[in-house]
Formats: C-alpha cells, structure tokens, sequence
C-alpha cells in the first residue's frame, strides 16, 4: 500500500502531539513519586505498555521510512541523520528498562525508589528530546524534499496496526490511561 508523504507526516506530528500528551502524564506519575507519595503503578504499566505498542513499534519504524528515502534522496538534507538510530534504540531500551520497574513492582517485587524517578526521568528526557529535535529540524527536512518532488511511501507494514489509546476505538486495555487524561 503506497500512502502520500505528506498525509505519513501530518500522522508523524498527531503521534507527536499523542505522546507528548503521554510524556505529560509520565511527569505527573514522576513528580507524585519523588514528592514521596505512592504513584498509580498500574496505570504507569498502562503508560509504558502503550510506548512499547504504539510509539516503538509503529511510530518509529514508519519515521524510519521517510529518514531512509531522505537519505537516499536528498544526501544535501541528510547531516547527522546517522543519529536517528541511534535515538530510537536508546529510547526503546530506556523505555524498556523503565517497564521492567514497573512491571516488578507491579509483581511485588522491591524496586528503590529512587530508581525508579531516575529511569522515568531519563525516558522522558530523551524522548522529549528527540521528538523536539524532529520537529524543529528533521521533519522540516521531509517536508523540504516532499514540497520538491511529491512522493509516495510503502507503509503497509504499518497500516494494519491501529493506535490503541488515540485511535476510533480505545483499547479496554487502556482504561486507566484514558480516565487520566480526561480533562
Ligand atoms: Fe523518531
Ligand atoms: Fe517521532
């Protein structure tokens, strides 16, 4: 299935706008824990599940195709696009450690404390990051190749896959998550 970039980049920026929504939620669940108080572990387990089926597995792999066709494309517009990588993989195993936490904790088991604001921390630094820096910078780039030349994308891999929390149908899974972010 072949989609047009720039319909792939307005759901880039949605996703965007879906995990920064997230992140902010993150931070709520940090700040409670390093003021002491008991954080909603179970809905932190619905945060973290969430970045593992949407963000990691859809989000970043989709952005991966457009970054592949700039840098064979557009090598003028492709400077330090060799870091991209990089920043996925770090973010996906920061997230992973962080779900670790919580998943034991979760368990029963005895996760410091201190661990625990330090790993979410580092997550959603990162990630806040990365995202800053495609916006500003990369996603500008594709939109500068796409307004030379219009493309297509094969994102078919992809499209099946639906987004379980900002999707037409929000997963019973997300439950927490949800209530949470209900103004
Ligand atoms: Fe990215
Ligand atoms: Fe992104």
């Amino acid at each position: 299935m072949q989609l047009d970039g720039t319909a792939i980049m307005q759901e880039l920026r949605e996703d965007h706008r879906n995990m920064a929504a997230i992140l902010d939620q993150l931070d709520d669940v940090t700040w409670l824990a390093s003021s002491g108080k008991d954080p909603d572990f179970p809905l932190l387990g619905e945060i973290m599940r969430y970045m593992t089926v949407y963000p990691d597995a859809v989000h970043h792999p989709k952005e991966d195709v457009m970054y592949e066709r700039l840098r064979s494309e557009r090598p003028d517009l492709s400077e330090g696009l060799d870091d991209v990588c990089e920043d996925h993989r770090a973010i996906a195993e920061l997230g992973a450690r962080l779900r670790d936490d919580v998943e034991a904790v979760i368990a029963g088991a005895a996760v410091r404390r201190e661990k625990l604001i330090e790993d979410a921390s580092a997550y959603v630094g990162r990630l806040r990051a990365h995202m800053q820096w495609e916006e500003g910078d990369l996603f500008k780039r594709i939109d500068s190749m796409l307004d030379a030349e219009p493309m297509n994308f094969d994102v078919s891999r992809y499209a099946h896959v639906r987004d379980p929390l900002f999707g037409t149908q929000v997963d019973d899974n997300f439950e927490r998550l949800t209530t949470s972010m209900r103004p």
